[in-house]
């Protein structure tokens, strides 16, 4: 089983690696090749640097190596942003770690509701954790249309 702990300032590469790697290795089986590289576009270590101290909570799940290989991440308001998995361990139980985490997280924070924005991989991890789909969104990234899920799961 991973390895989970708290984001590092060392991750924020990774990160951006991590993500990369899961649109283009998991994408590709509900989105086209035009929607995946338009959704991997513009994704820098820089960027996760920034969001990572923006006062959110990411958990970041260890290889075998110690090498991060997937990771969560929990806004203040119960919003999940990203949930991204190397396609190695997609199927191993290290993005239901990572979410296991969370949820008790936000459970003794007093959150009464998660929420997020799924992709159809996403749609169905959450789908099996407890979500229900609020809406499906279809909306243009870099000029390309591409749709995910509005989720929620009430905590109380
Ligand atoms: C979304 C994503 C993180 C989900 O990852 P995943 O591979 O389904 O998640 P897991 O590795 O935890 O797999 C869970 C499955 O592993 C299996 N599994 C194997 N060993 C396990 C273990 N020891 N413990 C728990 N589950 C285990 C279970 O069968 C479980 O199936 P279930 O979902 O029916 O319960 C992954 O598909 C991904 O990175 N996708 C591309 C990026 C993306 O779409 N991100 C979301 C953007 S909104």
């Amino acid at each position: 089983m991973a390895r989970l702990r708290l984001y590092q300032p060392d991750d924020a590469a990774h990160l951006a690696d991590i993500f990369v790697e899961a649109v283009r290795g998991i994408g590709p089986s509900d989105y086209t090749t035009e929607q995946v590289e338009a959704w991997a576009a513009g994704v820098t270590a820089e960027r996760f640097a920034a969001l990572a101290c923006d006062g959110r909570r990411v958990w970041v799940a260890l290889d075998a190596a110690d090498r991060p290989c997937a990771f969560i991440d929990l806004e203040d308001d119960g919003h999940i942003d990203f949930l991204y998995c190397r396609p190695a361990h997609a199927g191993t139980g290290t993005a239901a770690a990572l979410y296991a985490v969370l949820e008790a997280h936000a459970r003794e924070s007093g959150l009464a509701r998660l929420y997020t924005e799924a992709s159809e991989a996403a749609r169905r991890f959450f789908l099996k954790r407890g979500f229900a789909v609020v809406q499906r969104r279809d909306f243009p990234v870099r000029g390309v249309m591409i749709h995910n899920y509005a989720m929620e799961k009430r905590l109380s």
